[in-house]
């Protein structure tokens, strides 16, 4: 398995294409919360996934995540696209740099999961420090929005083992409400899907795409969402 904290470091813009490649989340997010007019913060927002199709519309959008050099690709894209009402800032989940209720919306994507995983020491304090961020900064009536992986290679919800306690803990401890989408990858060619696959995913995903001559990887995702 690639090292992800390597490509967070060094390969932020491989990383962009590969994600480039999945269908736009805003109109899923729409559907949980309005998002027009608000302040919203992205948690992990790494290559600007969430925060690039928000910040249009948003009132104003606070980028954080552990890694720069993603964060660049988030503010390059943002310059580029001639915004003017947001910030990126470097920031941990656990120590978020923000004002307590400053945010009508938080988005976290594929980035909690770092730290609530069964196989990282201390992950229920993690995810505990983590939630009670989120809540101090989250105004009343805010909203928490998390996506994380439900397997990809799969067209129904095959989640990893190591991630099943910290899902099942946002339901049953945290009150999220939870459903699954797919979140497919369309390539351009076979090539295409079997470099991005192999430098994110590794040798398993790369053997079916061979396997199966795969343009289309399919993939599920969880979406966890809770209205204070
Ligand atoms: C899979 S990427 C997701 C990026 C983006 N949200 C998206 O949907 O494409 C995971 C991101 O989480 C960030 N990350 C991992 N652990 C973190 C932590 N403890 N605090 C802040 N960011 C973290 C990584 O630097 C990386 O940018």
């Amino acid at each position: 398995m690639p090292n992800h904290t390597n490509i967070y470091n060094h390969e932020a813009e491989q990383y962009h294409l590969l994600i480039s490649k999945q269908p736009n989340l805003a109109p899923i997010i729409e559907e949980i919360k309005a998002f027009n007019g608000l302040d919203i913060v992205d948690v992990g927002a790494g290559t600007g996934r969430l925060t690039t199709v928000l910040a249009p519309h948003a009132k104003s959008i606070i980028a954080l995540d552990a890694s720069d050099a993603m964060l660049q690709v988030t503010a390059a894209k943002l310059e580029k696209a001639g915004l003017a009402n947001w910030t990126t800032k470097v920031a941990d989940h656990r120590k978020l740099p923000l004002e307590d209720q400053s945010a009508d919306l938080i988005v976290a994507g594929w980035t909690i999961c770092y730290l609530a995983s069964t196989n990282v020491q201390n992950w229920r304090q993690n995810l505990q420090e983590v939630m009670a961020e989120m809540k101090r900064v989250l105004r009343p009536n805010g909203t928490i929005i998390i996506f994380e992986t439900m397997g990809t290679g799969t067209e129904t919800p095959d989640p990893p083992a190591f991630l099943k306690e910290y899902y099942s803990s946002l339901v049953r401890q945290y009150g999220f409400s939870h459903k699954w989408i797919r979140t497919d990858y369309e390539f351009d060619s076979v090539h295409q899907a079997e470099e991005l696959t192999r430098f994110f995913f590794g040798e398993e995903i790369v053997n079916q795409v061979l396997e199966q001559n795969r343009i289309c990887v399919p993939e599920c995702a969880g979406i966890w969402w809770l209205h204070r």
